[in-house]
């Protein structure tokens, strides 16, 4: 992002202070950053720390007399490379929609030749209402960029879609719309993710409540990164994210000949919840049920372990990545785990909750350094921290 000029339009919703963290990024990531403040936007956050975050200027009216002697609005815009606007009420998205120019901020959404990239966060029925709809297709179809909200606990005490997305993934997203390689461009990242179905007779598997979701949202980030990304899956009921390659298997054997086969990877993440135990002997025919004698004859043998067999392969990725998921213990479990498996990273996870399945995750990354604890996030948030510190390690 080094020299890139970003024009950034502060909305009036209580998402306004993501708004420093997203500065912050964009600096750290070599951008400049000019903001608009809204007269709403005023009201959750100042000029002041605006200013002092992004070291220019704030701009807040379009009747600065100084400013439209040199039309301040389309100069403004002229000198951006990307227009984002974060975050983008409601208000703002039914104004840019009418290609109402009442303000700064919409006058120069009006005027700018430039892409505009618009971060919607508001009350989930106000998302979802016919008419924010109506506005944000009308946006979409006038080439604005509008990012999907994130779901999850809002402000005001209501669940739902409707969350601004994390300031990385939004980074990311400038990244993308600013045609930058990715942090990740030339890696290949190896992800496995899902559950395995371990089968017991033509009708039966041996499962568990792995959703896939954290692994595949590690494989669209990584691939938005700009990485070859191969995604080895167990059966999930999820698309396949855009621009990864998607290797389908049932059972732990066939994902550890499908992890072989992808190889070498730069980086594997194992997030796949493989089963231990697979049926010595899977019966050809439906096994009967005949009073309990049949369950005692569940003979059971353990799986590879694909992570533990990838650290000692000659083929080992320079980085490797494994989960655990824990109910109690979560640190002390994963630090062991880290040693006793041989990789470079264990993301923990606490799933005494409803995290397996669920959208959302916490995660502690425990490196041989010591422990890094995120704070609560939306999945797709947790994927573009755990890449964005990937591509750190990589550098
Ligand atoms: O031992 P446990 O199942 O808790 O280890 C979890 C980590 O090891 C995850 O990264 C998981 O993907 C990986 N694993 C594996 N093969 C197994 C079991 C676990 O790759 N058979």
């Amino acid at each position: 992002m080094h020299g890139k000029r970003i024009l950034l339009i502060v909305g009036g919703g209580i998402a306004a202070y993501k708004a420093c963290e997203l500065i912050r990024l964009i600096r750290k990531a070599g951008g400049e950053v000019t903001c608009v403040l809204t007269e709403g936007g005023a009201k959750f956050i100042t000029a002041m720390t605006l200013a002092a975050l992004s070291e220019n200027p704030v701009h807040t009216t379009l009747w600065d007399l100084k400013n439209e002697a040199e039309m301040g609005h389309i100069q403004l815009s002229r000198a951006a490379d990307l227009v984002v606007v974060c975050p983008a009420t409601a208000d703002l998205l039914a104004r840019m929609a009418a290609g109402i120019a009442d303000d700064l901020a919409a006058t120069l959404l009006l005027a700018t030749d430039k892409r505009v990239l618009a971060l919607p966060s508001m009350n989930v029925r106000m998302w979802q209402h016919a008419a924010t709809q109506r506005n944000v297709a009308t946006l979409r179809s006038d080439g604005v960029t509008v990012m999907e909200p994130d779901e999850g606990a809002m402000a005001c005490g209501e669940y739902g879609l409707g969350r601004l997305p994390e300031p990385e993934a939004v980074l990311a997203a400038i990244g993308a719309m600013l045609g930058e390689p990715g942090r990740l461009a030339g890696r290949h990242v190896l992800v496995t993710a899902g559950p395995t179905h371990e089968p017991i007779d033509p009708v039966r598997y041996i499962a568990n409540r792995s959703s896939g979701r954290q692994g595949y949202a590690i494989a669209a980030a990584a691939a938005k990164q700009g990485a070859r990304v191969t995604l080895v899956s167990g059966p999930v009921a999820l698309d396949a994210p855009k621009g990864v390659d998607v290797v389908a298997v049932e059972t732990a054997r066939q994902m550890a000949a499908a992890v072989t086969a992808a190889l070498p990877a730069d980086v594997a993440v194992m997030v796949a919840a493989v089963a231990d135990w697979r049926m010595d002997k899977v019966s050809p025919q439906k096994r009967k049920k005949v009073d309990g004698l049949e369950i005692d004859n569940l003979l059971l043998v353990q799986n590879p372990d694909i992570l533990a067999g990838l650290a000692v392969s000659a083929a080992r990725p320079a980085l490797l990545i494994g989960f655990a998921a824990e109910t109690e213990d979560v640190l002390a479990h994963a630090a062991a785990k880290r040693l006793r498996k041989g990789a470079d990273w264990i993301i923990a996870n606490d799933v005494s909750g409803d995290v397996m399945g669920g959208s959302r995750n916490t995660v502690h990354i425990c490196r041989e350094s010591g422990v890094e604890s995120l704070p609560e996030m939306d999945k797709d948030a947790v994927a573009a921290a755990l890449v964005d510190r990937i591509a750190d390690a990589l550098r």
